[in-house]
């Protein structure tokens, strides 16, 4: 995969105001970059989706909403659906976030019917897949993330392939409390899941990329980003300041072209 990918979830940190004022210093820290090799991307809350549309070039900064209902109307309090995302000129979903499974009890088989419905919608679906604590120390990560993947995209059309995401975030990395991933641990992940995705979409599974999220930081960004599984970075924190943001991208970019030229 020649393009690299990174991108963070603002979570439920940034009022409107504070997301477009992050977006544009992003867009104006981050304009030499070239897009043809570096896919930007920021899911804001819901709230901040109208005017970080009006105030972006997804051009630029691709945009995305944090979850979604798998129906377009209907009786689900508190939802919303991918028409009124399209609404706001958001064609980009994450699925299946650690926090959406673990704090509000989300199953795979839910995660695929939100899958489904944002890929009916055409629009860029990230599935975020990760492993419990409790489940690495049982030895099941593998198992985990299979399932994960086997459920989560069950039923997926081959030709929807191309605008699937995977995003492999261990719920023990991520957050406040969480310890990063090892590098090696990272890969060897990394690899479990393209083998899966190729057993499900056979060679159409080579141009889905492959994210690591969970305490990406400046000191890990450039030795996860090297690795041969690795396609991008999704980070939490670690990006919701612009400078740091752009830093971090800068850095990782520059470890990655120094490996690539090496490797020639
Ligand atoms: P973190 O969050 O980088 O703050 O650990 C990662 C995530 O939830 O995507």
């Amino acid at each position: 995969m020649n393009k690299l990918y990174f991108g963070s979830n603002l979570k439920m940190y940034k009022t409107v105001a504070d997301t477009v004022a992050y977006l544009r210093e992003l867009a104006q820290r981050t304009a030499d970059i070239d897009r043809k090799e570096v896919q930007l991307f920021i899911l804001p809350s819901y709230t901040a989706l109208e005017s970080a549309a009006a105030n972006t070039d997804q051009a630029c900064i691709k945009l995305g909403a944090q979850n979604m209902c798998w129906e377009d109307q209907g009786q689900f309090t508190g939802e919303i659906s991918p028409v009124m995302l399209e609404e706001f000129g958001i064609r980009f979903v994450m699925i299946g976030h650690s926090e959406r499974r673990h704090v509000f009890g989300e199953a795979d088989t839910e995660e695929n019917k939100k899958v489904r419905h944002a890929l009916k919608h055409s629009f860029t679906t990230l599935l975020c897949i990760g492993e419990t604590a409790e489940e690495k120390e049982f030895g099941i990560s593998t198992e985990v993330l299979r399932t994960q993947l086997k459920i989560g995209l069950y039923g997926v059309d081959v030709k929807d392939a191309a605008n699937l995401w995977v995003a492999y975030e261990p719920v023990w990395s991520i957050g406040v409390n969480g310890i990063p991933a090892s590098v090696d641990y990272a890969e060897s992940m990394h690899y479990e899941i393209k083998k899966c995705l190729r057993e499900i979409f056979g060679e159409a599974a080579d141009e889905i990329p492959v994210l690591y999220g969970g305490s990406v930081n400046l000191g890990n960004a450039n030795d996860l980003i090297v690795q041969p599984s690795v396609d991008g970075l999704y980070v939490g924190r670690a990006a919701w300041q612009a400078e740091q943001f752009e830093r971090l991208i800068r850095n990782a970019k520059a470890a990655y072209e120094e490996k690539r030229k090496t490797a020639d």
